[in-house]
């Protein structure tokens, strides 16, 4: 059970999280705000205890346990005409690596572009979406899902999943959380907009592969560097 009175105590943001909408089944929070027709107050943000088609990168799902972890979206559509999308994304990784270090004291690392390591296994993914008017960004939909108390991963996974709760070996406060990560996320776009240097510098020093060799696999090919 997510307790909102719980959640919304500790926000402490100026328009991120501000109009909060609690949903218990989605298909996917990103889709269900990119399909409300009305007009939604920029920093809307929809949180679903379980999605019947959570959506991750490179057309992949995201599964998570009903009611264990976090799966939410935030709504950006004021001012966002010249937003850096790229830069977004690694501000985004950065307020959830954050809260986790701030709130439990785990390490962890960024991956490029947008996943949150702990131990070298996934503990969030990011799934960034946009529309467009002309050469202009109208809408921007972030899409967040965090393993905050989930236990057990089945299937196959490109990257071994962990949970906060499997790390600390106790049950996390999924509001507290929430909260944190909107609370960070809404400073780091002022800074993104304010100096945006300063940003990808912190985000360069948490990066693990910087400096590692890797391999990725691009349409079935295997490139190492
Ligand atoms: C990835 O690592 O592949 C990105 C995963 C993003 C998952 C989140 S959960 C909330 C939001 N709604 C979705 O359908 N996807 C994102």
């Amino acid at each position: 059970m997510f307790t909102i009175e719980d959640f919304d105590i500790k926000l402490n943001t100026k328009f991120v999280g501000r109009n909060f909408i609690y949903a218990q089944n989605v298909s996917s929070t990103n889709s269900y705000l990119s399909e409300q027709n009305k007009n939604l107050e920029n920093g809307s943000v929809a949180l679903s205890e379980f999605q019947t088609d959570g959506k991750g990168r490179l057309k992949r799902s995201w599964y998570s346990n009903e009611g264990e972890n976090l799966t939410f979206s935030i709504l950006l559509n004021d001012h966002i005409e010249k937003l850096n999308l790229n830069h977004l994304n690694l501000a985004t990784s950065l307020a959830v690596s954050s809260s986790i270090e701030n709130l439990y004291q785990l390490k962890t690392d960024l991956k490029w572009p947008n996943d949150v390591l702990i131990n070298n296994k996934k503990v969030s993914g990011i799934l960034l979406e946009s529309s467009t008017k002309g050469s202009d960004i109208e809408k921007v939909i972030i899409g967040i899902g965090i393993n905050v108390n989930q236990t057990k991963f089945d299937g196959d996974f490109n990257i071994q999943p962990t949970s906060i709760k499997h790390e600390m070996r106790k049950s996390i406060s999924r509001e507290k959380l929430l909260s944190e990560v909107l609370n960070t996320f809404e400073e780091l776009l002022f800074e993104l907009k304010n100096d945006s240097k300063k940003l990808l510098n912190r985000w360069r020093d948490k990066c693990g592969t910087i400096g590692e060799r890797i391999s990725i696999e691009h349409n079935g090919e295997s490139k190492h560097g």
